[in-house]
C-alpha cells in the first residue's frame, strides 16, 4: 500500500511541496518563490501561472526522494481569499487579486448596507473585509467590465492548482469561508448572499470537506509533474486552518498564535458561534462539524522583515535579536503601530498605517527594532482579546511563524499574552496540515484529531515572566489608544500616497 502523503502550499511568497509518512516524519520538502506585484497603492496581485510553475517544480523536486506510486493522496493549502478569475477554457483572465489587496473597501460598505450588518455577520461569520474574494469580484464588475463578462469560473489560489492537477473545479469549506458568500453555519454557498451580490452560482466551485477526496491527478498533469495519474487529491484547507491542523489545534480549548507575514490567533469551536459584531472571522473548520475563530493582523513578522530589510540589512537576524534583547521592555517609551498594509482586526481599515510614537533623542535602531517587535505583538494581543471576548480562554498556545525562531520575540509574546507558549515538532505549518488531511482522506487515520495525536508533539515551552506581564499590562492601554488617536491622520495621509 502507498504509505506517503503530499502537502502542497501555495503561499504568498512561494509554493511548497512536502511529503510525510503516516507518523508525520517529513521525508522531503522543497519550495520555489513567487513574485508579488503592487501596481498601485492598496493593490496586491500575483500571476496564477507562477503558482503552477513553482508548485509543479516543487512536486518534481520532492518526487526525487519518493516514487510517485508511493504517494497515497495529496492535500492542498494556500493563501486564502485570492480572486482567481478564469474564462470558459480555464485560462486566467487577469492577475489574481490577493488577500492583502485593499482596493475593495467601498464594495464592502455597499454590500454590508444591502444585506444588513447583523444578517451579514450571521451568514458569513464576519464583517465583510476588503481582503475577501467577493468584494473584489464586485470591484472587477465595476472597474473591469470587459474582463468580468468573460468570467466562467472563480477559484481560490490552491484550488487553481487543484484545477491544473485534476481539471476539477472544487474547493473546500474552510478556505471558501473566506470568500464572503457562504452560509457558514450550514457549510454551503449562501443563495441569499449570491443574490445580493448578483453573482452566478455556476461560477463557483463545488464545495467539499477538507478531508474528502475532491479529484484525481489527470494524465496530462502526471506528465507535467511526475505524479501518478489517478492519485487522489483531498479538499485541503486555507493556510490558516491547515496550519491549525499542522499545529495540532483540533479541539475546543486549544489555540495558536501564528506570527508570520500576517499574524493570526486561531481556535476551534464545535458549534457555529460567530462574534455578534463580526469582529473576528468564524469560519468552517477543516474537520467536519467544527468551526474556527480567527483574528488576523495583516502585517506581523512581515513588519519586522520590512524593518530589517530597510534599516538593518547588514545585520543577521541573530544580531538583530541580540540587540533587541539588550533593550528594556517598553523600548524606553517607544510604541509602534503595526498597520503597514492597512488592518483587518480589530480595526478593519484599509487606510490604517504604521507609526512610531514616543521617539526621543535617546532612541537608536535597536530601540526602534524592539518597538516594532512589541507593537506587532500588542497587535497579536488584540487578536487574543477578541478570542477571549468570545469565551475562548486558552491556558496555553502554540507559537509559530517567524517569531517562533527568535527567543527574545517568544519571551515578549509570552509576557504580552500572559500565558505559556509552546512550539511543536514541525515548523512546516500549513503544508504539513494539508499532508495530514491527505493522510486522513487516504484512510491512514480515521479522523484528523487521531492523525494529529500521532504526528504533532509539543516541544519547547516558554513561560511568561511576572515582571514582564506587569510591564506590558501597563503599556497595553497606551497601545490600544494608538489607532483611535491616529485614524483621522491616516485618512489625511491617504491623499499623498499616489503622488
Ligand atoms: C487569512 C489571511 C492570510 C492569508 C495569507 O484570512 O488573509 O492569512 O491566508 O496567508
Amino acid at each position: 500500500m502507498s504509505k506517503y502523503f503530499m502537502g502542497i502550499d501555495v503561499s504568498t511568497t512561494a509554493s511548497k511541496a512536502l511529503i510525510i509518512d503516516a507518523q508525520g516524519t517529513v521525508i522531503a520538502a522543497q519550495s520555489h518563490p513567487h513574485e508579488l506585484s503592487t501596481p498601485r497603492p492598496l493593490w496586491s496581485e500575483q500571476d496564477p501561472e507562477e503558482w503552477w510553475t513553482a508548485s509543479s517544480q516543487a512536486i518534481r523536486d520532492v518526487l526525487k526522494k519518493v516514487p510517485a506510486d508511493e504517494i497515497a493522496a495529496i492535500g492542498l493549502t494556500g493563501q486564502m481569499h485570492g480572486l482567481t478569475a478564469l474564462d470558459k477554457n480555464g485560462q486566467p483572465l487577469r492577475p489574481a487579486i490577493l488577500w492583502n489587496d485593499q482596493r475593495s473597501g467601498p464594495q464592502c460598505e455597499a454590500i454590508t448596507q444591502k444585506v444588513g450588518e447583523k444578517r451579514l455577520y450571521q451568514l458569513i461569520g464576519s464583517i465583510m473585509v476588503a481582503g475577501f474574494t467577493a468584494p473584489k469580484l464586485m470591484w472587477l464588475r465595476e472597474n473591469e467590465p470587459d474582463i468580468y463578462k468573460e468570467i466562467a469560473h472563480i477559484l481560490l489560489p490552491k484550488d487553481y492548482i487543484r484545477y491544473r492537477l485534476s481539471g476539477a473545479y472544487v474547493t473546500d469549506v474552510a478556505d471558501s469561508s473566506g470568500f464572503g458568500a457562504m452560509d457558514i453555519g450550514k457549510r454551503t454557498w449562501s443563495d441569499e448572499m449570491l443574490a445580493a451580490f448578483d453573482f452566478p452560482r455556476a461560477w463557483l466551485a463545488e464545495l467539499c470537506e477538507s478531508q474528502d477526496i475532491s479529484g484525481h491527478v489527470s494524465e496530462e498533469a502526471a506528465v507535467l509533474t511526475g505524479l501518478k495519474a489517478g492519485t487522489p487529491i483531498v479538499g485541503g484547507a486555507g493556510d490558516q486552518p491547515a496550519a491549525g491542523v499542522g499545529n495540532g489545534i483540533v479541539s475546543q480549548g486549544q489555540a495558536s498564535l501564528t506570527i508570520g507575514t500576517s499574524g493570526v490567533a486561531y481556535a476551534i469551536n464545535d458549534r457555529y458561534a460567530p462574534e455578534l459584531d463580526g469582529r473576528l472571522h468564524t469560519f468552517c473548520g477543516p474537520i467536519p462539524n467544527t468551526w474556527f475563530h480567527m483574528g488576523v493582523m495583516l502585517s506581523a513578522a512581515g513588519g519586522m522583515r520590512w524593518f530589517h530589510d530597510e534599516f538593518m540589512p547588514d545585520q543577521s537576524y541573530d544580531e538583530l535579536n541580540q540587540q533587541v534583547a539588550n533593550v528594556p521592555r517598553g523600548s524606553l517609551g517607544l510604541l509602534f503601530a503595526p498597520y503597514l498594509t492597512g488592518e483587518r482586526h480589530p480595526h478593519p481599515d484599509p487606510l490604517a498605517r504604521g507609526a512610531f510614537v514616543g521617539l526621543t533623542l535617546r532612541h537608536g535602531l535597536p530601540h526602534i527594532a524592539r518597538a516594532v517587535m512589541e507593537g506587532v505583538t500588542f497587535g497579536m494581543r488584540d487578536q487574543l482579546e477578541l478570542l477571549r471576548s468570545l469565551g475562548v480562554n486558552p491556558s496555553e498556545a502554540v507559537i509559530s511563524g517567524g517569531a517562533a525562531n527568535s527567543a527574545v520575540w517568544q519571551q515578549i509574546t509570552a509576557d504580552i499574552m500572559g500565558i505559556p507558549l509552546y512550539t511543536v515538532n514541525t515548523t512546516e505549518g500549513a503544508a504539513f496540515g494539508a499532508a495530514i488531511l491527505a493522510a486522513v482522506g487516504a484512510g491512514a487515520w480515521p479522523d484528523v484529531p487521531s492523525a494529529c495525536a500521532a504526528m504533532v508533539r509539543k516541544v519547547d515551552f516558554v513561560y511568561p515572566d511576572a515582571a514582564g506581564i506587569a510591564d506590558y499590562q501597563r503599556l497595553y492601554p497606551a497601545f490600544q489608544n494608538l489607532y483611535p488617536a491616529l485614524r483621522q491622520t491616516f485618512v489625511s495621509l491617504a491623499d499623498y500616497e499616489s503622488t
